[in-house]
């Protein structure tokens, strides 16, 4: 039979144990979510070179916090543990990437994808094929190679791409339904998903207004050559 300050002494080694797995785990999530900022940096720094504007217009990264982390885990009635996280969940790293235009979405997403380090877990284009209740952006779970001291791992980094005008939504629509608390009514859905669309066909306005405007200067380019 274990004494009480055996049963103290196995307890406490047991929650070092989990805080320094946490850390770690925590440090190599950071690692990744690094590499995968920075990737993009560069691509949008050449970018600027090369055509003379950006086609990431912000970014935002954050690595999930242990609280989001137990309550995805509980509601797929998944272990709540540090293993049980990195196994289950695709999200710990995750990086928001703000696209000018639609077409950005996609340049940036190839180029980041196509790059030799870069492992596509799966990509969910709810741009394609936006959610039911109007959801639209490019999510992409990838891995990166992370070199620690104890040797190279592949850690899973979940990107998701959309343009400001799905980002004006998404944020409103989640902090709508965050307040709402309960379900929302029907009748507020439908608004919602209305707004979703309209906001859809307002960036393929944009997009369309871009690419005139890039065709005449095309053009324009192609002309005072001739000259
Ligand atoms: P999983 O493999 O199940 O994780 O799929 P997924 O990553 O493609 O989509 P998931 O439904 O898990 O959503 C991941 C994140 O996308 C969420 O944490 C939100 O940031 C964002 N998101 C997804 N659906 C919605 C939505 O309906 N509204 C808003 N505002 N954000 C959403
Ligand atoms: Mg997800």
């Amino acid at each position: 039979m274990a004494t009480s300050q055996e049963r103290m002494l196995r307890m406490t080694n047991e929650f070092q144990k989990m805080v320094d797995d946490f850390f770690s785990v925590q440090c190599q999530y950071q690692a990744a979510m690094k590499e995968v900022t920075t990737k993009l940096e560069i691509l949008d720094d050449e970018f600027q070179t090369r055509h003379k504007r950006n086609p990431i217009h912000s970014m935002q990264s954050r690595i999930k916090s242990v609280q989001s982390m137990m309550d995805k885990l509980r509601h797929r009635h998944k272990a709540l543990s540090i293993s049980s996280a990195v196994e289950n969940l695709n999200d710990i790293a995750g990086v928001r990437v703000i696209c000018s235009y639609i077409e950005d979405i996609y340049t940036v997403a190839n180029l980041l994808t196509s790059q030799d380090d870069v492992h596509v877990v799966y990509v969910h284009d709810y741009i394609q094929n936006p959610k039911p209740n109007g959801y639209r952006s490019l999510h992409i779970v990838l891995s990166v190679p992370v070199y620690l001291s104890d040797g190279r791992m592949e850690v899973p980094v979940e990107v998701q791409l959309r343009t400001i005008a799905m980002d004006f939504w998404a944020s409103l629509e989640h902090n709508l339904r965050y307040k709402a608390r309960e379900e929302v009514p029907s009748k507020i859905s439908a608004e919602l998903l209305q707004a979703a669309n309209d906001i859809a066909a307002l960036d393929e306005r944009m997009q369309r207004i871009h690419d005139q405007l890039e065709e005449g200067a095309l053009i324009r380019k192609k002309s005072d050559k001739r000259r």
